[in-house]
């Protein structure tokens, strides 16, 4: 079977993914290795031996397997001017919202200030054509309405993660006019600047603190209840390989056409996959046929969005995506990779994902 929508377009590209060794990035550099992509990857160590980077061993498989810290901004161009990557893939951040209120300041440096060394790395490489900064559905201003966002919505954020998302939006959107500006393509610069926000992104290899389904996981793994924090939450769940088909489409037409899609995307899921936290842990235990729900709600908690969704019209009509997985769909794939990871090949696994996901 075949993995490849993109008709043969990474074939042989140096690509850099910053934050290869988490969740999205691994199976980024999977898909991009299958493709026949040179990876070059920047990020810290994973953080668990059941990370989706561990169990892959994708680290192994690619070109570069690189450590470092993108606060660091002196390495970041050592390591660009090193690699001179063609196309860029920019995940590394702390992307957790209850952690960003225990280390605020860490957020805001990993995710605006390590952005932004990317961005200027980017400034010091040749062979730079196309960046891709993945923000989140979060870096909107959040009024808890009932339409989903658009791409020329205010940006905001109400924890410091959101608004350093919102941050990094209004600095990438700087860079872009100051030193990437589409109308100097040609004569002053060769680098296509966009930036990309999904949903809920759900999948297999995801063991961070606070998210439901790996939170969901451990509790079925250790026999205990499964205990909901905010049950009524209504988020645009996706599975990983969706945002990721969006992130690298646009890559590809970008390329091809390097003024006219260097902008903001929205990359979520369709109406029906957008629902609460309760309904998403009780399909996910319906797949495993075991687990029980228990309600901890407590209005005392810390301020996390209510209702979020996201407009997808744009990359649907401009970019010829679209979700492919219904909500029972992208909760039986996502269940699929916790139910097999112990016994099957992690990296065969992948694979077999992304091709079910492609056909
Ligand atoms: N998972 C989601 O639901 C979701 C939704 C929307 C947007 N995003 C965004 O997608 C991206 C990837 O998210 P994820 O869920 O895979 O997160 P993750 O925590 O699994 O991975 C984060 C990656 O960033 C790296 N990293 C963190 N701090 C770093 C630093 N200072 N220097 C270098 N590398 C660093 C980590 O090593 C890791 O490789 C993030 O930008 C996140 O904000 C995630």
């Amino acid at each position: 079977m075949n993995v490849d929508m993109f008709n043969g377009f990474f074939k042989g590209k140096r690509v850099l993914v910053t934050g290869h060794t988490g969740f999205k990035g691994s199976w980024l550099s999977i898909w991009l290795h299958e493709l026949g992509a040179e990876v070059i990857g920047v990020g810290l160590d994973p953080y668990t031996e059941k990370d989706n980077y561990v169990l892959s061993g994708i680290g192994k498989k690619i070109k570069a397997d690189l450590r470092a810290d993108i606060r660091d901004g002196e390495k970041m161009k050592a390591i660009f001017r090193e690699y001179q990557p063609e196309i860029v893939f920019h995940l590394a951040a702390q992307p957790l919202v209850r952690l960003s209120y225990e280390i605020p300041v860490e957020t805001y440096e990993t995710n605006v200030m390590g952005s932004i060394n990317v961005m200027e790395a980017v400034r010091v490489t040749d062979a730079v054509r196309v960046v891709v900064m993945i923000t989140t559905d979060k870096c909107y201003d959040n009024k808890e309405q009932m339409r989903g966002y658009k791409e020329d919505d205010p940006f905001g954020g109400y924890d410091p993660y959101s608004s350093s998302k919102g941050a990094c939006e209004i600095a990438i959107q700087s860079w872009r006019r100051s030193f990437f500006n589409p109308e100097d393509y040609g004569k002053k610069h060769h680098v296509s600047l966009a930036s990309v926000r999904a949903g809920n992104v759900i999948g297999g290899g995801d063991w961070a603190k606070d998210r439901i389904v790996p939170d969901c996981i451990r509790a079925l793994e250790a026999g205990k209840p499964i205990e909901i924090r905010s049950p009524k939450a209504v988020r645009p769940w996706e599975h990983v390989l969706e945002p990721l088909s969006g992130y690298m489409l646009l890559a590809q037409k970008m390329w091809e056409h390097p003024t006219e899609y260097c902008e903001g995307w929205n990359f979520g899921p369709e109406q029906d996959s957008i629902s609460t936290v309760w309904e998403v842990a009780t399909e996910l235990v319906n797949n495993f046929g075991k687990g029980e729900l228990r309600d901890i709600s407590d209005s005392n908690a810390l301020h996390e969005a209510n209702l979020l969704m996201l407009n997808i019209d744009k990359a649907k009509s401009r970019l010829g995506w679209k979700p492919t997985l219904n909500s029972k769909q992208t909760i039986a794939l996502v269940a699929d990779w916790y139910k097999k990871y112990q016994e099957e090949d992690v990296y065969g696994l992948c694979v077999k994902e992304i091709e079910k996901f492609l056909n």
